[in-house]
C-alpha cells in the first residue's frame, strides 16, 4: 500500500472514495443517536447532510454509509464511517474506523482511497485531550494498513484486492500541528508494517515455516532494517546445555533454531553500556514452536491444524524488533527466539523423563504438550546471560488463558510492579488488551516434583495459565519480568469490519510501547 499524507482542503481531493469519520454525540445509555461528522469541511458536511439527517445511520463503531457522486466534492464516493459514542472516543476507535474504510473498499474493487483526518468542530476540549493529533494520526495509519492483508495466501485463484494507494488528508493546519501529524503518520507506518510482518509469519503453515526457515526470514529482516542477528541450531544449543529446549526439539526431523537479534541505540551505547553500567538492557523472548502436535502426550485431532500458530509469541517479538530498529529508542534491546517443532517420534522426549535446563534446574516432564514453558525456560535464562536486565516474553502458552479471559484480553503476569506499570501505561497507546493474573509464590507448590527440582505441569488443571507462569518464574530469578500469554488472542476466526480473520499480531504494539518506556 502506497500511503501518503496530504495537507489540503477535502473538497478538492480527487479520489475514487473519500472516507470521513462520524461519532454519536448522544450522552445517556438509551438516548437517541446524534450522528455527527468529524470534519470542519462545509463541503463534506453539505454533501452528507440529507442522509445524516434521515436517521438510518447511527454512527456506531464499524457502521458505514456510502454516497455516490457527492455534490460539491471531487471525490467519486463519500464513505461515512461510524466510530461509536463520542464520549468514549479513543485512538482505538480511530484505528478501527480507518480499518473499516479499507475493508469496505476492498471487496468493492476500490483500490485507491483517501481518509479524512478527524477534525474537532463538534467536540469539546475534554474529548480532544484523549485524542492528541500525533496518536490520532498514528492510530489512523495503523488501522488502515492492518486492515489491508487477507490471509488466503495459498489460494491459486486468489484475487489480489489489496489497496494500491491511501491518502490521509488533513486540513492545512499550523506548522506544529502538521509536525505532530507527520510524526504519528510515520510511526504508524512503521508499527503497522511490523505487525503485518508478524501476522504473515504466523499465517504460514508448519511445513513452510520450519524453525530453520523462521531463522532465515528473521535473518533477512534483520539485514533489511539494520539489526544484528545470529541464528544457531543443534550444536550451539547442546554446547549451551539448553536441555529444556533440546528436549522439545529432539523428536523432530527439523532442527531447532535459537535466534538472537540485537539492537544498539545510536550514539555508541556499545558494550560499555551493558551489565554493571546501570543502563537497562531489555530482553524480548519468544516461544517459536512452528508446530505443536503435543509430542508423545499427543493432542486430539480436532483443531490441531491451528497449532501452526504456536510461534505467535516469537512472531510478536520479531515484529517488535523490526519496529524498534526503525523507531530507534535509546535503550539496548536483545531478542531471543527459541524455535522448535514438537513431534512424537522414536527420539522424542517422554513423560517421566528428567531434563536439565541451561540454568542447571532439573525438570520432570509430566506432559510433553507443555513444551512452550520448556523452550522459554532456556530462552529466558539465556537472555540473562547475554546481559538483559529486564525481560519480557510472549507465548501461546496455555489453552487455559482462553478459558479464563476469552478472546478479548490476553494474559499478563509479572514479578515486578514497575515493569507492569510501564507496560500498562503503553496499553493506552497500543489499544491492545492485557489482563493481569497472579503469579505469587503461594502457587509454587503446584509444580513441585518428587524426583526433580520442578515438574512441567501442575497437579491439577485449575489455574493452568498461572501454573505455566510459575514455571517460567523459576528461570527469571530476581530479574524484572513480564510474561504475556497470547494463546487466546493471537488468532481470530471471526471476521471484523476492520480486520481480516486469521493472525492478529497481538503483542507487537504493546511490547514496542514497553520498550519505549525505557528509552523513548
Ligand atoms: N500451544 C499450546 C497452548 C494452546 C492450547 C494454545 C490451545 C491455543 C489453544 C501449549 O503448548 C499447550 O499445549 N499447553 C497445554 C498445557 C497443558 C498440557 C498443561 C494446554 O494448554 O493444554
Ligand atoms: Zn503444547
Ligand atoms: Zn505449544
Amino acid at each position: 500500500m502506497n500511503t501518503r499524507l496530504l495537507f489540503q482542503d477535502l473538497a478538492g481531493v480527487q479520489t475514487p472514495m473519500l472516507a470521513v469519520f462520524a461519532v454519536d454525540l448522544a450522552m445517556g445509555e438509551d438516548a437517541k443517536a446524534i450522528p455527527t461528522l468529524l470534519t470542519a469541511s462545509d463541503a463534506v458536511t453539505g454533501a452528507a447532510e440529507r442522509q445524516m439527517r434521515a436517521g438510518e445511520f447511527k454512527a456506531t463503531l464499524g457502521e458505514t454509509l456510502l454516497l455516490h457522486g457527492p455534490g460539491g466534492l471531487r471525490a467519486e464516493r463519500l464513505l461515512v464511517v461510524g466510530l461509536g459514542r463520542a464520549k468514549k472516543l479513543s485512538p482505538d476507535q480511530i484505528r478501527k474506523g480507518a480499518g473499516t474504510a479499507v475493508r469496505f473498499a476492498k471487496p468493492r474493487g476500490v483500490r485507491d482511497l483517501a481518509i479524512a483526518f478527524p477534525e474537532d468542530k463538534a467536540l469539546s476540549d475534554e474529548l480532544l485531550d484523549e485524542l492528541p493529533c500525533e496518536s490520532t494520526a498514528r492510530a489512523l495509519v495503523e488501522g488502515a494498513e492492518l486492515a489491508d492483508p487477507d490471509y488466503d495466501t495459498y489460494k491459486r485463484d486468489r484475487e489480489d484486492r489489496s489497496i494500491v494507494s491511501l491518502a490521509v488528508v488533513a486540513a492545512d493546519a499550523e506548522r506544529s500541528v502538521q509536525e505532530s501529524i507527520r510524526k504519528g503518520f510515520s510511526d504508524g507506518r512503521i508499527v503497522a508494517a511490523a505487525q503485518n510482518f508478524t501476522r504473515s509469519l504466523v499465517n504460514e503453515p508448519g511445513n513452510v515455516l520450519t524453525p530453520t526457515v523462521l531463522g532465515e526470514r528473521v535473518q533477512a529482516m534483520c539485514a533489511e532494517v539494520g539489526l544484528g542477528c545470529e541464528v544457531h541450531s543443534t550444536d550451539k544449543i547442546k554446547e549451551l546445555k539448553m536441555g529444556a529446549l533440546w528436549a522439545v526439539a529432539q523428536g523432530s526431523e527439523e532442527p531447532p533454531a535459537l535466534i538472537v537479534m540485537r539492537y544498539e541505540p545510536e550514539g555508541g551505547a556499545g558494550e560499555g553500556r551493558a551489565a554493571g553500567s546501570g543502563m537497562p538492557v531489555l530482553g524480548l523472548v519468544g516461544k517459536g514452536i512452528t508446530f505443536d502436535t503435543g509430542g508423545i502426550s499427543i493432542k486430539s485431532a480436532d483443531g490441531m491444524e491451528k497449532m501452526k500458530f504456536d510461534m505467535a509469541g516469537a512472531g510478536a517479538m520479531i515484529g517488535a524488533m523490526r519496529a524498534i530498529a526503525q523507531m530507534k529508542p535509546k535503550v539496548r534491546v536483545i531478542g531471543v527466539i527459541c524455535s522448535a517443532e514438537n513431534m512424537p517420534d522414536g527420539k522424542a522426549f517422554k513423560p517421566g523423563d528428567v531434563v536439565t535446563a541451561m540454568s542447571g534446574k532439573t525438570i520432570e516432564i509430566i506432559n510433553t504438550d507443555a513444551e512452550g514453558r520448556l523452550v522459554l525456560a532456556d530462552g529466558l535464562h539465556y537472555a540473562k546471560t547475554l546481559g538483559c536486565t529486564h525481560l519480557i516474553n510472549a507465548a501461546t502458552l496455555t489453552g487455559a488463558i482462553g478459558v479464563a479471559l476469552g478472546r478479548l484480553n490476553a494474559g499478563l503476569f509479572s514479578n515486578d510492579e514497575e515493569a507492569v506499570e510501564k507496560f500498562q501505561r503503553g496499553l493506552k497507546v497500543s489499544g491492545e488488551k492485557f489482563w493481569r493474573l497472579p503469579c505469587t509464590d503461594d502457587y509454587a507448590d503446584q509444580i513441585k516434583s518428587a524426583i526433580a527440582d520442578i515438574q512441567n505441569t501442575g497437579l491439577t488443571r485449575y489455574g493452568g495459565s498461572i501454573t505455566a507462569a510459575m514455571f517460567l518464574k523459576e528461570f527469571v530469578g530476581e530479574t524484572p519480568w513480564i510474561h504475556l500469554d497470547i494463546a487466546g488472542t493471537a488468532w481470530d476466526d471471526e471476521q471484523k469490519p476492520w480486520l481480516a480473520k486469521g493472525p492478529t499480531g497481538i503483542g507487537v504494539r504493546s511490547v514496542l510501547e514497553w520498550v519505549g518506556g525505557y528509552g523513548g
